[in-house]
């Protein structure tokens, strides 16, 4: 398709209408590009794009994003006098501040929640995230392509729908803003999902917000503090809880562990691999499914990660590869490959005797 100009934008010396200006604006948002077109309902906190300029987007050709930062910046500093009322004259300029921060990259941009549409065997679910205005190095509070990949996957694994009314019991370890462990909670299992105590209250904030999928789905979603360097202790925080509280103790093991995109520094593997062989099942039919980024500093550690399974009698039972867009991973939106990332996802089993 070809690429609409700046230029053909509507230019202020044209004065136009207040209407114009925000279909235009709305027509710049920077959305992720992993989700699919009907993916990206994407919201500031509590405000939802009004359908109008949903559908004037959908339908609109691409735009090259040379000179667009100039045009935003014009519009912001612009007093629009020609338009009359105050409130639409702030919303415009709302919009065109909003705009450029989502040019500075993710970590410019605010809170925001968004909706993924998640396959499953009767057609699809949608689980709401919350993601905070990132804060110093906190990558949890950010959704990671490998974590959208593995949750439209689970639906394909058939051991993780058990027969009859029988319930998985399923931990997730490193769970960030929850999407995989939500999605393995709606498909109908029992899941425990953690992270350390930084991540906790978005995360348990996430599973509220989705708590009526879960249900319709006849799974449940608990929420803990579970940091691999002690690998042994699980704090399971109800609902509700503030992550200072004392929690209980988890003490159950796991016929499945799921974890996506948990290694990116050397100790990763040691501390990862340690604490799966912790908390998961001895039964012979206990699985292990990641999903990590093969982001080229990282090989290193997706090799040790792969021989410390081994060494821990696990055997990779599927595999395969696949390519998914980490959002606003770079704050170059000129670069249509921004955030381009291959991930590898596998499936461990126990080897046998
Ligand atoms: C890159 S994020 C991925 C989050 C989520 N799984 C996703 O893919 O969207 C890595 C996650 O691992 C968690 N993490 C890192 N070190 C950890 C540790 N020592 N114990 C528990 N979680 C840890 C981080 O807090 C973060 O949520």
């Amino acid at each position: 398709m070809a690429l609409l100009d700046v230029l053909d934008l509507p230019q202020l010396y044209t004065k136009p209408s207040a209407e114009t200006l925000l279909d235009t604006l709305s027509l710049l948002t920077s959305a992720p590009p992993s989700w699919e077109p009907s993916d990206h309902e994407d919201q500031s906190d509590g405000e939802r794009t009004p359908d109008r300029r949903r559908i004037a987007r959908s339908r609109a050709p691409p735009i090259n994003p040379e000179g667009v930062t100039r045009y935003l910046t014009n519009i912001v500093s612009s007093s629009l006098r020609w338009i009359p009322e105050e409130e639409m004259k702030e919303e415009i300029w709302i919009q065109a501040s909003a705009r450029l921060s989502e040019r500075a990259g993710r970590t410019g941009m605010g809170a925001l929640s968004r909706t993924f549409r998640i396959p499953s065997p009767n057609g699809q679910f949608e689980l709401s995230i919350h993601e905070p205005a990132l804060t110093g190095d906190d990558l949890g509070l950010k959704t990671w392509a490998a974590s959208y990949m593995l949750a439209k996957r689970l639906h394909r694994f058939d051991f993780l729908r058990p027969e009859g009314n029988s319930k998985l019991s399923v931990l997730e370890l490193g769970s960030g803003t929850g999407l995989v462990g939500l999605a393995m909670a709606a498909l109908g299992a029992d899941v425990v999902l953690t992270d350390l105590p930084s991540i906790y209250t978005n995360l348990a904030r996430n599973a509220r917000d989705n708590s009526d999928v879960i249900r319709q789905g006849k799974g449940s979603a608990r929420c803990g503090v579970l940091d691999w360097t002690e690998p042994s202790i699980c704090r399971l925080l109800p609902e509700g809880s503030d992550v200072n509280d004392e929690g209980c103790p988890l003490n159950t093991k796991f016929p499945v562990i799921l974890a996506a995109d948990s290694l990116y520094s050397p100790e990763h593997p040691r501390w990862l691999v340690h604490t799966v062989s912790e908390w998961l099942s001895p039964d012979p039919e206990a699985k292990v499914i990641v999903e990590f980024p093969l982001r080229d500093a990282y090989l290193p550690e997706v090799k040790d990660f792969r021989e410390r399974m081994a060494g821990i009698g696990l055997q990779i039972v599927k595999e395969g590869e696949e390519r998914g867009y980490d959002d606003w991973g770079s704050a170059n939106q000129d670069d249509s490959d921004a955030g381009l990332v291959r991930c590898w996802w596998s499936c461990w089993g126990r080897k046998s005797a």
